[in-house]
């Protein structure tokens, strides 16, 4: 198993390049299953997830050609053979759940494994399941997974009970083959999701409002190939602006959309850090003044992303004060708060409530345990700042999100290696 290897670096400083977005690939590579013919996307992150996205489509008959030196996939969907997803690839990502909609709307049938809960929920997909059968698919359940049937699907209004990120993408994209108009209400609003919707657009689909919380979907008859250029990733964006405030550097930031960041831009501010959209990026700066307390509540956007707690939590251990973060989206999202506490935070954890004393010299180098993607990388940020040297394991979790994570730090000036063990 690899780990990474972090000693206490100086201040980052320089510039760094932001990918494109790995939960905006993973729908749009799922939505390929719909042109019927070849689509090329651009800008796709070389990550484990998409990895896993590419083999999925591989699995079901689709011809899949990936040109990682420049960041294209190359999706022919006219081969599709069959519509049942491996089981043991449905279980690597959660997201693979995300191509039961196109594929049901596309072949009539959708075969596939509900995704398993991980270390932050236990993540249903009941959302998704109420929606394609408000559609008219047939969805027999068991603990196995789905199998889903639909001769033809057929338009109707959909209320999520929640603005489930993935429920939104999974029924706007059956919606788009089926016959007559979706509505769906308090849907998500994630750029991510209006990404996938410019792209079912370019591929003849009739969807607007993507962005809001109510998108209608006018069913068309067949949709066609197309090229795209996949948004940049606002998580990485926001990983790096907290990596620059907690090591009180000075980064600029390339390829960032600041628009899709504003909660996390706010937040720094209200701490101290001074945020600056500048011709090339957004420049985040942490050595202008002390860093102080404020207090974190994660709500569906344009709120304050979930995505991003783990690693603002990471700063609050560093800065003067004390914080509340509160996490309203998953209901067990703070199992980094331990690994962190590891490191010297007195981190207090009560429900959905975490409260965070700061202080700029608590943090200590010591061995912690990745427990998924976003908290292994606030353990990455905290390691950057704690005294001596700390070494992150399980980091698995990090590479399913950001693409040569410890190339870009490196450049930085961080001083982070990776260890085969
Ligand atoms: C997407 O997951 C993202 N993943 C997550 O990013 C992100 O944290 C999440 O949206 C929220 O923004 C991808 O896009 C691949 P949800 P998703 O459905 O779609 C409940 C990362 O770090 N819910 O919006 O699975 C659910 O339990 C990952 O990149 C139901 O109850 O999230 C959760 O409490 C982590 N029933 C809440 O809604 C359902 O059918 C939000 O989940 C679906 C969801």
């Amino acid at each position: 198993m690899a780990k990474y290897i972090v000693t206490s670096s100086a201040p980052l400083r320089g510039e760094v390049q932001i990918s494109g977005a790995k939960n905006a690939v993973l729908p749009i590579l799922a939505a390929t299953v719909l042109a019927g013919e070849v689509c090329e996307i651009n800008d796709v992150p070389d990550l484990r997830d998409v990895q896993v996205m590419c083999n999925i489509l591989d699995s079901i008959g689709c011809k899949v050609t990936q040109e990682k030196e420049i960041s294209r996939v190359t999706v022919d969907s006219s081969t599709i053979s069959n519509s049942e997803v491996p089981y043991a690839l449905a279980k690597l990502m959660r997201a693979s759940f995300f191509i039961t909609g196109a594929l049901l709307a596309k072949t009539g049938k959708a075969k596939i494994a509900i995704p398993g809960g991980c270390a932050i929920g236990n993540r249903p997909v009941d959302l998704h399941i109420k929606g394609l059968r408000m559609l008219g698919a047939q969805i027999y359940e068991d603990n196995a997974g789905i199998d889903a049937h639909a001769e033809k699907l057929i338009g109707n209004l959909v209320y999520l009970d929640f603005p489930s990120v993935g429920a939104t993408e999974n029924i706007m994209m059956a919606a788009t083959l089926a016959e007559g108009t979706t509505t769906i209400e308090n849907a998500a609003e994630e750029p991510e999701i209006v990404d996938l919707a410019n792209f079912l657009n370019k591929m003849g689909a009739k969807i607007k409002g993507a962005g809001t919380d109510t998108i209608k979907i006018e069913g068309v008859e067949k949709l066609h190939g197309t090229r795209h250029t996949v948004i940049p990733d606002r998580i990485e964006t926001g990983t790096f602006m907290v990596a620059a405030a907690i090591t009180r550097g000075d980064v600029l930031i390339k390829n960032s959309v600041p628009d899709h960041v504003r909660p996390v831009i706010a937040k720094l501010i209200e701490c101290g850090a001074v945020v600056n959209d500048e011709v090339d990026g957004l420049r985040v700066r942490g050595d202008l003044k002390p860093l102080v307390a404020t207090d974190i509540k994660t709500l569906p956007y344009p709120g304050f992303p979930t995505d991003m707690q783990a690693q603002f939590m990471a700063l609050l251990t560093t800065v003067e004060g004390t914080s509340q973060v509160f996490e309203t989206v998953f209901e067990n999202r703070f199992m980094h708060a331990a690994e962190l506490s590891k490191m010297g935070a007195n981190i207090r954890v009560e429900g959905r409530k975490a409260t965070v004393p700061g202080d700029k010299f608590t943090l200590k180098g010591t061995q912690v345990i990745s427990t998924d993607l976003r908290g292994g990388a606030a353990l990455v940020l905290a390691s950057l700042v704690a005294k001596g040297t700390s070494e992150i394991l399980d980091i698995f979790h990090i590479e399913r999100g950001y693409e040569n994570f410890v190339e870009k730090l490196r450049g930085l000036g961080a001083i982070i290696e990776r260890v085969e063990d």
